[in-house]
């Protein structure tokens, strides 16, 4: 049928499956998810995070059963966040440079388990903080920039010295990656990496993480570190003062609701670029698909690859090991 003289049909490029997987021009890969795993202390401990169904926190024995499964699926790496015991908060966080502590000791226990799987570890005071702020807060309750750095340089180390592949900056205090790799590499940790939260915004959809691992803010808000979601200028920037410090790859966070600031970031960076679909996304998908409003799976994998097409090399996800289930592993 020719009713009408039209000569371009895009339609055609849509007829098939087959033709449409031949013109589809990005994919989603389960080598291009980092799965974010929460860590808690004891043995075979898993307890739900009730504002975000399907996750919760592993202790460091089952961390380990859970890399095995991801590595199986074609997940290569996992971002590691500790959920440390209110007593052993303080003001400089001194637990995050313990050797023995229960991240570095999860660490220790991932990569003699799967040398190969790829363990991110998170650098901010936040986790370890008796005010919930990812620097140190001074008498005055400022986040003082300068008295930070030396802290997170010293969380960073211990992390390497642990087995980190790479370390992550998520604190975004101005100067840390080069004081980090400047630290990492006096230490003989010439190869650890940095991925840097480079344009990370102080957003609303952190809340989910923060009952996680209780680190919200005991006073005020992120508002002098994070950035103003208004801006998109200023994450070029930041993009750029995080390369030039030696980030190996940098990051955009959240996800969703930044996607033109992913796409921007790809088209300058000089470095591969990741991007974290955070807590709060997770769980707008979770809600909605148990109130059977959206078809939860395919929502998720249109979501992972919104992010690939808006730029991403790679993508902290808590749908990494579903997705990949669903992708058929490796
Ligand atoms: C803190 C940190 C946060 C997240 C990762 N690292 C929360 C915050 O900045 O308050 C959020 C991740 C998520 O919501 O999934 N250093």
């Amino acid at each position: 049928m020719n009713i009408y003289d039209l000569p371009l049909r895009p339609r055609r490029n849509r007829r098939t499956e087959a033709i449409r997987s031949l013109v589809r021009e990005h994919g989603v890969l389960a080598s291009d998810l980092i799965q974010p795993m929460f860590i808690c202390e004891g043995k075979n401990q898993r307890e739900p995070i009730a504002s975000m169904p399907g996750i919760s926190r592993l202790s460091m024995d089952l961390a380990v059963e859970e890399c095995k499964i991801l590595s199986d699926l074609g997940v290569n790496a996992a971002a590691l966040f500790p959920a440390i015991s209110d007593s052993k908060k303080d003001k400089l966080a001194k637990e995050s440079k313990n050797p023995n502590g229960l991240l570095q000791n999860a660490i220790q226990a991932i990569k003699s388990a799967v040398p190969g799987f790829c363990v991110i570890t998170d650098v901010a005071m936040d986790p370890y903080s008796s005010d919930g702020h990812d620097g140190f807060v001074n008498e005055d309750g400022e986040i003082v920039n300068d008295e930070t750095l030396p802290i997170l340089a010293s969380m960073a180390v211990a992390q390497a010295r642990a087995g980190a592949d790479i370390v992550a900056p998520s604190d975004m205090m101005d100067g840390r990656v080069s004081v980090i790799r400047e630290a990492l590499d006096e230490n003989g940790f010439t190869n650890v990496g940095i991925l840097a939260y480079a344009a990370k915004y102080a957003s609303s959809f952190y809340g989910p993480f923060r009952d996680a691992l209780s680190s919200a803010p005991k006073s005020g808000d992120k508002k002098t570190y994070q950035m103003d979601p208004g801006n998109v200028r200023e994450a070029l920037h930041e993009v750029e003062l995080d390369i030039n410090e030696g980030a190996d790859i940098v990051m955009v966070k959240p996800g969703l609701p930044y996607l033109d600031v992913l796409r921007a970031v790809a088209e300058t960076s000089s470095v591969p670029v990741a991007v974290y679909n955070v807590s709060g996304e997770y769980a707008m998908l979770r809600a909605a698909s148990e109130r059977g409003w959206i078809d939860y799976k395919k929502a998720v994998l249109e979501t992972l690859l919104g992010f690939k097409r808006a730029g991403a090399d790679m993508i902290l996800t808590y749908h990494a090991r579903e997705a990949a289930e669903w992708m058929g592993g490796k």
